[in-house]
């Protein structure tokens, strides 16, 4: 991964392959950027003269300047500044990484944007840390790109290194302490892509294991892997009946960073680790099932954000847990009717054996009470029903405590990893009462992200919990600015943030 640097300097001292400088729509101050470039790119004139360049978002004007040291200037639109936010610079910055990219540039520079114009009374608020992180992010993210499976006609990113330049001293040093943390959340971000893109024959639960064990290594947090044996005294019915159809055993994987430290917060991550969901039994169609092989990817954000967060060193006991298992359907699977018996000692009827994720859940929510955590938050691929709700735009949270989701919303407001609440009201519940056993394991047509919700709820302990149903922006169907198609990464930078901000009550 490419990693940004902070860099002190000025618009005619930068250089670098590709400088870009941000530009705002506003004809006013649109005038006033351009007086300012016109002394060091002789054609800019004659390239503003058609008007094509306003400084919208998504506009860009690439010139060959004269009196720079910068080989080419990419000028980028950032739109209105009464509209400038954090996520405005990110899709900036991205569009930067990708023209370098594309220009084969070998280093690319961005000027931070105008501290002269970011002074305006029309400008939100933004500090100068945020606006390095977010630069950051843009860049690293959008240079993302799964290519290590493709031997022909691939041409490797050129980009080398990219800086973050600032006119002054100190502005340049609150950009390296954002970036510092940028940089940290983008390589727990793409360790979650890769892992979440990998086909299900090279990903499956031994081998996430051991990148698990890898990234605790590289990180210094601990790492203990349960194997089926262990599993099984551990009466983890809902991993062992999941596992049960294929020939792959299954794994439960422990992270644990400041483990020694007492008095910290303890907060327990939990992600779903299912490295390939055909439905099992009750099998699904063909089309698309592909896309399964990225029904780990709340395990994927979990490993990465342990990276992240130990990279970081967050004063926090942060705990991972995975239970991870193939869902397919061989001579011994699970059968629709089947009743399991969970770690807890509760049992589910397993109505559809495509409702496997919460079954596996069910196990691990059990299990984190031993940690006595301050918080919960688990991160599943869940349900269809919730990309059928709210798209690729937003995960789906549910959980027992108001103060910690709104937290968690801010959180994802900041990074744009958005979340958005749906209810837990009782009545759902009576959708997942079983006949047979203490529940079922699906509620019927209506509802399904809540349902799903609705029977991990029954297995959490007495501790705050929040559920993450990120099956829609964990799976990308259409590349954005720098979210790749595919694996998103989803769940590390929002975490991240949200452990950043850590406050216990
Ligand atoms: N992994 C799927 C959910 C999913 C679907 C994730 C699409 C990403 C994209 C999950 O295990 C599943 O199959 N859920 C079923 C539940 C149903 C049987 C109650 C679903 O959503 O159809
Ligand atoms: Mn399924
Ligand atoms: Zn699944």
């Amino acid at each position: 991964m490419i990693t940004a640097k902070s860099e002190h300097s000025t618009l005619r001292k930068t250089t670098a392959d590709l400088l870009v400088s941000f530009v705002f729509e506003d004809q006013k101050l649109f005038q006033k950027q351009v007086s300012i470039l016109k002394p060091l790119v002789k054609d800019l004139g004659k390239a503003l003269a058609s008007g094509a360049f306003q400084g919208k978002p998504k506009e860009s004007l690439l010139l060959y300047p004269g009196q720079m040291r910068a080989k080419q200037l990419l000028i980028i639109g950032l739109g209105k500044l009464e509209k400038l936010s954090l996520e405005v610079l990110r899709r900036g910055a991205a569009a930067g990484a990708k023209s370098a990219i594309s220009l084969k540039a070998r280093s690319l520079a961005l000027m931070e944007p105008d501290s002269r114009i970011l002074a305006e009374s029309s400008a939100p608020t933004l500090v100068w840390e945020e606006i390095g992180m977010a630069l950051g992010e843009g860049v690293v993210l959008a240079s993302y790109k799964f290519d290590k499976y493709i031997t022909e006609e691939n041409s490797p990113s050129k980009l080398k290194s990219v800086a973050i330049v600032s006119e002054d001293k100190d502005r340049a040093a609150q950009i390296a302490r954002g970036l510092k943390v940028a940089n940290e959340g983008c390589s727990g971000t793409w360790l979650a892509r890769d892992l979440s893109n990998a086909p299900a024959n090279e990903i499956y639960p031994e081998t996430l294991a051991r990148h698990a064990v890898d990234a605790g290594k590289k990180s210094g947090f601990e790492v203990t892997v349960f194997k089926e044996k262990r599993i099984r005294s551990l009466k983890m019915g809902g991993l062992l009946g999941v596992s049960q159809g294929s020939s792959r055993p299954p794994r439960f994987i422990i992270m644990e960073h400041n483990a020694q430290k007492k008095n910290l917060p303890t907060i327990v991550l939990v992600g779903k680790g299912v490295t390939f969901d055909s439905g099992g039994i009750s099998i699904k169609p063909a089309q698309s099932m592909a896309e399964m092989k990225m029904d780990m990817s709340g395990a994927a954000a979990v490993i990465g954000t342990m990276q992240s967060a130990a990279n970081l060193k967050l004063p926090l006991h942060i705990v991972g847990l995975v239970p991870t298992t193939e869902n397919l359907l061989g001579g011994s699977a699970m059968k629709p009717g089947d009743i399991l018996t969970h770690y807890n000692g509760k049992t589910s009827e397993v109505d559809n054996t495509d409702a496997e994720g919460r079954l596996i859940l069910a196990d691990a929510l059990s299990y984190a009470s031993l940690y006595k955590p301050d918080l919960v938050v688990d991160l599943a691929t869940l349900t269809g029903a919730c990309v059928v709700a709210l798209g690729s735009v937003a995960s789906g949270m549910m959980g027992n405590d108001q103060e910690m989701m709104e937290r968690l919303k801010e959180s994802g407001e900041r990074t744009f990893e958005r979340v958005w609440q749906l209810p837990l009201f009782e009545e759902y519940e009576q959708l997942i009462k079983s006949d047979v056993a203490d529940v079922k394991n699906i509620g019927g047509r209506w509802a399904g992200a809540i349902t799903a919700a609705m029977f991990l709820k029954k297995f959490i302990g007495n501790y705050r919990w929040i559920h993450l149903d990120i099956a829609g922006p964990a799976i990308m169907e259409e590349a954005t600015e720098y979210i790749p198609k595919g694996g998103s990464g989803v769940g590390v930078r929002l975490l991240l943030d949200f452990l950043r901000h850590w406050k216990s009550t």
